[in-house]
C-alpha cells in the first residue's frame, strides 16, 4: 500500500475547468421548440435555445447592449432571439440582425455586433455545449460528445441534483469504490464488505472498468447472465453499459452520469437511464433507488465541504483511490495538450485494482 498526498499526482497547477471539451448542459426535453433557457456552465451564463425549426443553439446569456439576459427574451418566427429590453435581435450564431431603434444613417451597424456563440448539439436526448479555450471560440470542436450505445437512445428515467462542491469532488465521489458500504448502506440495502478485484484499461479520453459480472444482487432484475462495464471519460461523464437477458431477449441498459460544473462551487450531477421501451416495468425500481443514492452522495460532499474550508492537504491511497489518481492525471494531460496545442496522450495503463468494499 502506498499513500500519496493529492499534490503528488503533479496536478496542483491544473485549472479547475477543462476547456476544449463538450459538457452536458441539460436534457433536450427541458428546452421546448421556440424556448430559451439559462444554464450556468463553468461559471459562464449560457443561453440555450431551440429554434422553431427544432434546432438547438447556445450563446452567452448577456445582451451586448446593456447586459440583460437574452434568455428572458423570446424566439421570433425567423429563429432570432429578441432581447426583452430594447428588442435587439440575434441569430443562433450570435450575430446581431436588428437594432429596432436605428432610423438609418447612424454610424452603428448591427452586423458588426456579435454575442459569443457556443457550439451546441443534441443527441441521445441530451444537449451538449462545447466550452472552448480562450481564443478558440470559433475553432472546430475537438471531437464529438460521447454517444449512448443503445438502439434509439431515449432517456427513460433521470434524476438531477445540485451538489455544493467543486467538479473534482463530484467526479471523484462518483468513481470512488470504497465509500459505498458507508454512504449507501441501509438496513434494507445491506452491503457486506468483501475483497474486490477489477480490471481497468485506457479509453480514448478516459478509462474503463472492463466487463464483469456485477456483485450487487439488484442487477438480477436484468436477468441471470448480467454483465457490466463502467467507463469514465473527460471531462466528467460516466457510462455504465449493462447487458443481460430478459424473457429470452438480449437487452442493453445504459446508466449515464454527467457532472456539469455550474461554477467553481456547484456541480450538477445528472443520472439518466436508457433501456428498450418494452422494459418500462423496471422504471419504479429506479424511481426509488436513484434519488436516494444520489442524495447520499450529495450529502457527503456537502459534509466534506466543512473540512475543505480549512484547505487541508488530502491523500489518495492505492488501490481504492487509483481511479481518482487517474482522473487527476487525465485532467493534467488534457490541460497540457490544450495549453501547448499538442495531441492528448492518455496516461492510464491497463491495470488490475484490488480493494475491500
Ligand atoms: S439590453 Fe438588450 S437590447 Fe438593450
Ligand atoms: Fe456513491
Amino acid at each position: 500500500m502506498t499513500a500519496e498526498p493529492l499534490g503528488a499526482t503533479g496536478t496542483d497547477a491544473v485549472p479547475l475547468f477543462l476547456r476544449d471539451c463538450w459538457y452536458m448542459a441539460c436534457l433536450g426535453d427541458t428546452v421546448r421548440t421556440g424556448g430559451l433557457k439559462r444554464e450556468m456552465l463553468l461559471g459562464e451564463p449560457v443561453l440555450i435555445g431551440r429554434g422553431r425549426d427544432g434546432k438547438v443553439f447556445a450563446m452567452r446569456d448577456i445582451c451586448p447592449h446593456r447586459g440583460v439576459p437574452l434568455s428572458a427574451g423570446k424566439v421570433l418566427a425567423d429563429n432570432t432571439v429578441e432581447c426583452p429590453y430594447h428588442g435587439w435581435r440575434f441569430k443562433g450564431d450570435g450575430q446581431c440582425s436588428l437594432i429596432p431603434s436605428l432610423v438609418g444613417g447612424e454610424a452603428i451597424e448591427a452586423a458588426k455586433i456579435k454575442v459569443r456563440a457556443y457550439h451546441a448539439c443534441e443527441q441521445d436526448g441530451l444537449i451538449w455545449v462545447y466550452m472552448p479555450a480562450p481564443g478558440r471560440e470559433t475553432a472546430t470542436p475537438r471531437g464529438e460528445p460521447p454517444k449512448v450505445d443503445v438502439p434509439n437512445p431515449k432517456p427513460r428515467w433521470h434524476v438531477s441534483q445540485l451538489f455544493q462542491c467543486a467538479i473534482d469532488h463530484a467526479v471523484i465521489g462518483l468513481m470512488d469504490p470504497a465509500h459505498a458500504p458507508y454512504v449507501h448502506g441501509r438496513w434494507w440495502w445491506r452491503v457486506r464488505m468483501k475483497e474486490k478485484q477489477k480490471n481497468y484499461a485506457p479509453l480514448a479520453n478516459g478509462f474503463v472498468m472492463t466487463r464483469h459480472k456485477p456483485s450487487k444482487p439488484m442487477y438480477g432484475i436484468l436477468g441471470a447472465d448480467v454483465s457490466t462495464e463502467i467507463t469514465f471519460e473527460l471531462p466528467s461523464v460516466r457510462f455504465e453499459n449493462i447487458e443481460g437477458t430478459i424473457l429470452g431477449r438480449k437487452i442493453k441498459v445504459v446508466g449515464f452520469t454527467a457532472c456539469t460544473p455550474r461554477d467553481a462551487d456547484t456541480t450538477q450531477v445528472t443520472q439518466i437511464f436508457y433501456w428498450p421501451a418494452w422494459l418500462g416495468f423496471i422504471r419504479p425500481f429506479f424511481m426509488v433507488l436513484g434519488p436516494t443514492f444520489l442524495g447520499d452522495d450529495r450529502r457527503m460532499v456537502e459534509m466534506q465541504k466543512e473540512g475543505l474550508k480549512f484547505n487541508p492537504s488530502l491523500m489518495l491511497i492505492q488501490d481504492s483511490d487509483q481511479p481518482a489518481i487517474w482522473y487527476h492525471r487525465l485532467k493534467k494531460a488534457w490541460a497540457d495538450s490544450v495549453a501547448n496545442g499538442t495531441e492528448f496522450v492518455n496516461p492510464v495503463k491497463p491495470r488490475t485494482l484490488k480493494w475491500r468494499s
